[in-house]
């Protein structure tokens, strides 16, 4: 027993460190009090829903909140003053007479003046309220795209920068018994020092586009926790749990009614709880069989329900494990674009639809590009069983030597991993999509893929790399693939690159002895649209490319999985042909009109005959 302690011991001082480091640095440019804290299954927790209709007001200028000298005011419109017969001066602003707009939602596809706006909004809500003796009050918002400012009743509470990670603003001291109104600044603006930065291939949706709530919690609470399988014993259960608040010598207790297993564990110096528990008869997670367990912790009065699979991944040369055996990842790539109404996707709804669409396909796995996706994705990926690479924004060319830029980085990863650390499904934790080769940028990447194993050494590390060529071989030797676990190339032979059947005639050279994902390969077709293999835009082109990509890709003995992009066409501005792309990358195997295309049905086959990729 004493010898199977130590890791966890070890493993856990490792996750305190990252966790004084997280909470050392992250927002550094909110002011203290004012930083967000992080909360793990937030939607686990009862809550007094915001959603619904906001007052809003678009303000291109932000004058609500810097003066005409670009002084922050203190008068802005985060008091939510009403205008009084006899003011000395006017209010040119009242919520109450402003027009709607819902949350959760981004306000690009509510309002047709809107659909390309960049900039600040404002958000006000009215809520009725009645404070609790020893009880915390947090703000919990599921994601504000890019950068937001929170305020209830004219009160600071919080700023926050990073447009899909939730985060949680304490109010305890801003709320007050009956009327209250919480605003928010949301701006959209891209920034060069930006995570992500200018450029991207998908439209930069603002607003504040997952729930938003209001989360009562006794003194000490339950802020993160950790509950995994073991890698070494197969049989035990272990984590941890860090209650904020903790008194020294306060117990936790973590319950699997089902498994009829139960422990308890005490709290070090600064509120950590380790613990471990074997426990007999685990099925475990896996997409044939995505069993979850409910998971009871209790810690004082504060207690949370999770529900959890119990899963272990790992690598072997070459090969991914899964529970011990070899994997193939069969999988498709997906953009938070919401099927049909098209906008920021975010209910469980949109997440049936796109991964009830990725099961039909014969998928077993993910990749949810290019930046955390909803909860709701997550939750519905442990139900059906499919396994996911989850990713940073990391996207293409960051201010690689930036300091400030890293740190955003990094808390970007923090709030990722430490609010979705428990999901079964997640087995992957990529760090970046076709970034430059330079030292900056491998320095930055290996920085946070080693944050990352520090915070969460269950799973994998993986990033999307860019492959180059010399005559008819591709090579995979970007410097990054050694700090990572299993490498990830994007490709798109037939597309951007030669002909469809040049994959025929196309070699793989890859310098690195770990599993290898395709991470992307593909072409557009435009819905509909028909004629000849050879007829760019139709969907027999695209059909074509898959036919000789799926052949090209059985003779690389090293590949362990795939993600063709993309499931389904999505915005992006720079896609501007017109009468074929509108808009939209129509790269899709379904169009955001849910019109499947013929590749759809070449990639299931090959998924459903499991033709391609073979576990040795
Ligand atoms: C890139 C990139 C995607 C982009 C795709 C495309 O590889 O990673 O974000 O949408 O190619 O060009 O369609």
């Amino acid at each position: 027993m004493k010898q199977q302690f130590l890791p966890l011991v070890v493993r856990g001082l490792m996750a305190l460190l990252v966790i004084a480091f997280m909470l050392a640095d992250s927002n550094a440019w909110a002011a203290p009090g004012q930083i967000p804290i992080i909360l793990t299954g937030a939607d686990r927790r009862p809550a007094i829903s915001f959603d619904g209709d906001w007052s809003t007001i678009v303000d291109p200028y932000f004058s609500g909140l810097f003066s005409f000298h670009h002084q922050e005011r203190s008068d802005g419109w985060f008091r939510n003053y009403k205008a009084q017969p006899g003011d000395s001066f006017p209010t040119e602003y009242d919520f109450s007479k402003a027009p709607k707009l819902k949350v959760p939602a981004d306000w690009n596809t509510q309002r047709e003046s809107l659909l390309y706006y960049e900039g600040p909004v404002w958000y006000e809500h009215d809520f009725t309220y009645q404070p609790k003796p020893r009880t915390r009050v947090f703000l919990h918002i599921g994601a504000a795209n890019y950068r937001s400012w929170f305020w209830v009743n004219g009160q600071k509470v919080c700023e926050h920068e990073g447009g899909f990670t939730s985060f949680n603003c304490e109010v305890t001291g801003a709320v007050r018994a009956g009327g209250n109104f919480v605003v928010a600044a949301v701006d959209n603006t891209r920034h060069e020092d930006g995570v992500p930065t200018l450029e991207t291939d998908w439209w930069n949706y603002g607003g504040l586009t997952r729930s938003v709530s209001l989360i009562e919690v006794p003194e000490a609470f339950i802020d993160q926790y950790d509950v995994h399988l073991s890698r070494a014993e197969g049989s035990v259960i272990e984590g941890w749990i860090h209650v904020a608040g903790a008194q020294s010598g306060a117990k936790v207790e973590v319950e699997i009614p089902e498994l009829d297993a139960k422990t308890t564990a005490s709290a070090d110096k600064v509120g950590q709880f380790f613990f471990q528990m074997k426990v007999n008869g685990l099925e475990r997670w896996s997409p044939e069989t995505p069993k979850l367990y409910k998971v009871i912790l209790r810690a004082g009065d504060d207690s949370i329900e999770e529900r959890i699979g119990f899963r272990t991944v790992e690598t072997r040369g070459t090969e991914i494990l899964l529970n011990g055996k070899p994997v193939f990842l069969r999988g498709i790539s997906i953009h938070a674009e919401a099927p049909y109404r098209t906008g920021r996707a975010n209910t469980d709804k949109d997440a049936e639809t796109l991964l009830g669409w990725a099961k039909e396909l014969g998928c077993n796995y993910v990749r949810l590009a290019h930046y955390p996706h909803d909860e709701s994705m997550l939750r519905a990926a442990d139900r059906l069983g499919l396994l996911v690479w989850a990713e940073n924004p990391v996207y293409w060319a960051l201010e690689f030597d930036n300091p400030k830029v890293l740190a955003k980085a990094e808390q970007q990863l923090d709030e990722q991993i430490g609010t979705s650390r428990n999901h079964a499904a997640i087995i992957l934790w990529s760090m970046a999509n076709e970034t430059p080769i330079t030292d900056a940028r491998t320095h930055f990447i290996t920085t946070l893929a080693d944050r990352a194993r520090s915070l969460d050494p269950t799973r994998l590390i993986t990033a999307a790399l860019l492959v180059r060529a010399e005559g008819h071989t591709k090579i995979v030797d970007d410097p990054l693939g050694k700090a990572l676990d299993v490498i990830g190339v994007n490709e798109y032979i037939g597309w951007y690159e030669q002909h469809p059947e040049s994959a025929d005639t196309t070699n793989w050279r890859i310098d690195y002895q770990k599993p290898l994902m395709v991470s992307e390969f593909g072409g557009g077709a435009k819905a509909g649209l028909h004629g000849g293999d050879k007829d760019r835009w139709t969907e027999e082109f695209q059909a074509n490319i898959y036919r000789h990509q799926l052949g090209m890709l059985n003779r690389i003995t090293q590949l362990r999985g795939m993600s063709p992009w993309v499931l389904m066409d999505f915005r992006s501005p720079n896609r501007v042909l017109a009468g074929i792309q509108d808009e939209f990358n129509r790269k899709g195997l379904i169009s955001d009109q849910g019109e499947k295309k013929q590749a759809f049905y070449v990639l299931q086959k090959a998924y459903q005959d499991q033709s391609v990729g073979k576990p040795e």
